[in-house]
């Protein structure tokens, strides 16, 4: 959890998190970005990938699905990484839903599905000058 140990704030030009929200519940998403926003510059960029629509598996059932259709978001628990705590599971994000709720910390200037290494949705934000 945040904050980023000797980070002061706005400090930082660009920042990034390859393959890191797409495994965070939401709270802790929500903590990330607010001190993403604290220690960007403001016009400083920061750039996220997701696991976007076309992430979520064909036979994909339970809550999280249902989330996922209504609102934007899904958190996937069915499992887990070794080595990693059990809060550490699957995240999966539609554009509408971070446009939505990720502008209140940062601005979001687009979501390229795909965008990171032809896999990930690449969202691209940046800190209000
Ligand atoms: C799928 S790995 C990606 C690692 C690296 N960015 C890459 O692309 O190879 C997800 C990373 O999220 C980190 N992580 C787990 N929980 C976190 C948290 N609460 N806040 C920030 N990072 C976290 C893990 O340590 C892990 O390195």
């Amino acid at each position: 959890m945040p904050p980023i140990p000797g980070v002061e704030s706005a400090t930082v030009d660009l920042l990034y998190g390859v393959s890191v929200m797409s495994h965070l519940p939401e709270g802790m998403q929500e903590a990330w970005l607010g001190e993403i926003a604290r220690v960007l510059k403001p016009g400083g960029v920061a750039l996220l990938s997701v696991h976007g629509p076309d992430h979520v598996p064909a036979d994909a059932d339970g809550d999280w699905t249902a989330d996922f259709d209504v609102r934007g978001f899904g958190f996937r628990q069915d499992g887990g990484t070794a080595g990693l705590p059990d809060f550490y599971q699957q995240a999966f994000h539609r554009s509408d839903y971070i446009r939505r709720h990720w502008s209140r910390w940062l601005e979001v200037l687009a979501v390229v599905p795909r965008g990171m290494a032809d896999f990930q949705d690449l969202v691209v934000c940046r800190r209000a000058s």
